[in-house]
């Protein structure tokens, strides 16, 4: 059975170094700030869910403080060995009750369906336009995938990437 861990609830030691790498290798997931470190804070910020398995991480989610007043959920991991089994949601469904999601505008860019799907039963709701009350800044503007010249005409958006925002 997998269980999820909110701090302070104890993990060991040598789970962010593994948590690293696994995002850091997964395409749709930011390569760039999942070190061992930013993972450890935000789970000792309250604004990061572990999913572990024994002692194994099978799950995580994060909620990135991205600017004041807007945190972005991201970082969203299960285990290839443990998925299809509905762990996503066992990830999602700890978020609303984060200390750090609230009050803030929470939102999630993601290019996978099954991202949106799951977002849906926690509030995560699709909105079309990318400038307002999230700016561009924070939404299309970190795309690792498009160049930025490129990013106002993209033809993903909206199509193959979506933004999401939990309306409060
Ligand atoms: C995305 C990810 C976290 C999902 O985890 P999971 O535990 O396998 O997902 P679950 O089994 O909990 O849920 C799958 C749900 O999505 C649905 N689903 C599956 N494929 C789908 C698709 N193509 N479109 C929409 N929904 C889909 C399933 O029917 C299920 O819905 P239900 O629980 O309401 O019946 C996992 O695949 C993963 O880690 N992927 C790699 C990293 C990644 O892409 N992260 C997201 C970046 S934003």
């Amino acid at each position: 059975m997998s269980v999820t861990y909110t701090h302070p609830m104890s993990l060991p030691e040598t789970i962010w170094e593994m948590l690293a790498r696994t995002l850091s290798a997964e395409p749709k997931i930011d390569s760039t700030r999942n070190t061992p470190e930013a993972l450890k804070d935000l789970y000792q910020r309250h604004l990061a869910v572990v999913l572990m398995n024994g002692n194994d991480p099978v799950g995580f989610i994060a909620v990135w403080p991205v600017e004041p007043g807007f945190v972005e959920i991201g970082s969203v991991w299960v285990d290839k060995d443990f998925r299809g089994q509905g762990l996503s949601h066992q990830i999602y469904d700890a978020v609303p009750g984060l200390p750090g999601i609230q009050n803030v505008i929470a939102f999630g860019v993601t290019t996978n369906p099954i991202s949106v799907h799951v977002g849906e039963r926690v509030g995560l709701t699709i909105v079309e336009d990318w400038t307002t009350p999230v700016s561009w800044r924070l939404s299309c503007g970190p795309c690792e995938v498009v160049a930025p010249a490129d990013q106002p005409t993209c033809k993903k958006r909206n199509t193959s990437c979506w933004l999401r925002i939990i309306e409060k």
